[in-house]
């Protein structure tokens, strides 16, 4: 069979690469791709990003299911318009797309059945906002209700900084519509992992549990970014605590989605927040698989990923399990010089080392130019490697991205701090 995958990052790489290795598969198109995918054994990519070419590419080539790797195409409305054709997609409808690409139905959602969520207002009066900050105090966290690229919240740790953001956002526009309304949140403290499910409308498979490193910088310092590694499993959620994710968060939120008319099929990732005391809160809903998570989950896969999408699109992941390595797996994200405000563009990229069973260099920002692999976005590649425990997998990865280089390359060299303290 031949499936297409939508998108052109470290997660899509990844994706495509698993799907790959299904015996069922003959090929997979990658669009648009990146200089990874273009070079992958039993990948292609095609040129492609409009959805209606991208539905008529899939109808001419008889693609037996599409999977849409980042949010924007589904906030578009991808998966109703392959569905009006008849074509099997994996993700959710623009509707059920809301759960990210509108933090206010997510926060109204999560309050009207009962799913752990900081207390939160919204607003699209700069004046009520501001009244309200002050009302409240810092630290407080102002989130621009569209989607923002992963530049739509603020973390502001004093009232300066909240009115700043309100300003920056209701008053100057300076998000546009996306920054139009806002939700204005409790600060909560703790430990962030990433839990991710494949959900059929009613059911959900867990896979495996993750933690990403947002902060640009060692020692969780710096701007915030798309995340700077990852790795899996995240041994703050305990057993307890994941039966409690999945009672408490996710199969309320499969249910209410139901029960509103919008059943929620896809990858559905959940950002949690963990307090030091156990107590447990949605910070985010997003609608796809995390980009750096995606790589490490991937790498532990041992499942065939076509039946599991399969079981989905049937509605059958009540019957489905899936496999994981027991090993940990670790990614860690090489960025652009100026990621992640202005990257550049353009640096070649030299000497990257052959992929093996314990290693494997996804690519996201890349692009090749004649035989040359060139930057072309912020995050460029994410090296990431199993090992048997998480001291063993960050060595491993470790030494293979010490061998990459391009100019202004930057990378964390603690990944895995937060697993690795905890021992
Ligand atoms: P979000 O896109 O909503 O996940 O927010 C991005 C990041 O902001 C999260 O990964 C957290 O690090 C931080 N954040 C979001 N909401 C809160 C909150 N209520 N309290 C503390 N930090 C938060
Ligand atoms: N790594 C965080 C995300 O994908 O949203």
């Amino acid at each position: 069979m031949k499936i297409l995958v939508i998108g052109s990052g470290g997660r899509e790489h990844a994706l495509a690469w698993r799907l790959s290795q299904s015996p069922k598969v003959s090929r997979i198109f990658v669009a648009p791709g990146n200089a990874g995918t273009a070079t992958e054994e039993g990948l292609e990519n095609i040129p492609l990003t409009h959805i209606p070419d991208l539905v008529a590419f899939a109808q001419k080539e008889n693609i037996a299911f599409t999977i849409v790797g980042p949010e924007a195409p589904l906030a578009l409305g991808i998966v109703d318009q392959f569905r009006q054709v008849g074509l099997r997609i994996f993700g959710p409808t623009q509707k059920a797309a809301q759960l990210e690409s509108s933090k206010d139905f997510a926060k109204q959602f999560m309050k009207r059945h009962a799913i752990p969520t900081a207390a939160s207002e919204t607003f699209t009066d700069p004046t009520l906002a501001h009244a309200y900050i002050t009302q409240h105090g810092a630290p407080i966290v102002i989130k621009a209700d569209g989607l923002a690229a992963g530049k739509g919240v603020v973390v502001a740790m004093d009232e300066v900084q909240a009115h700043a953001a309100i300003d920056h956002m209701l008053v100057d526009n300076r998000m546009g519509t996306a920054g139009a309304r806002v939700v204005i949140e409790a600060f909560l403290e703790g430990e962030e992992a990433s839990f991710i499910v494949l959900s059929d409308g009613r059911n959900a498979l867990a896979l495996a549990t993750s933690q990403d490193h947002k902060r640009l910088k060692d020692g969780d310092q710096g701007p915030n970014t798309g995340g700077m590694g990852a790795y899996s499993p995240a041994p703050v959620i305990t057993p307890a605590l994941h039966a409690k994710v999945m009672r408490e968060i996710i199969m309320p939120t499969l249910n209410g989605m139901q029960k509103e008319g919008l059943p929620y099929t896809g990858f559905l990732y959940a950002g949690l927040m963990i307090s030091p005391t156990g107590e447990l809160n949605t910070l985010e809903f997003n609608c796809r698989m995390g980009d750096p998570e995606t790589q490490p989950i991937l790498m532990r896969l041992k499942s065939d990923l076509v039946d599991l999408i399969e079981q989905a699109l049937d509605g059958k992941l009540h019957e489905t399990q899936a496999q994981w390595d027991s090993r940990v797996a670790l990614g860690i994200v090489l960025a652009a010089h100026g990621y992640p405000d202005h990257p550049r563009q353009g640096d070649v990229i030299k000497a990257l080392p052959a992929n093996s069973e314990e290693a494997h260099v996804f690519h996201a920002g890349t692009t090749l130019k004649n035989t040359q692999i060139q930057v072309s976005g912020g995050r460029v590649l994410c090296v990431t490697a199993l090992g048997h425990n998480v001291q063993t997998a960050k060595k491993i990865a470790y030494a293979v991205a010490d061998h990459i280089h391009f100019d202004g390359l930057q990378m964390r060299r603690d990944i895995g701090h937060r697993a690795i303290d905890r021992k």
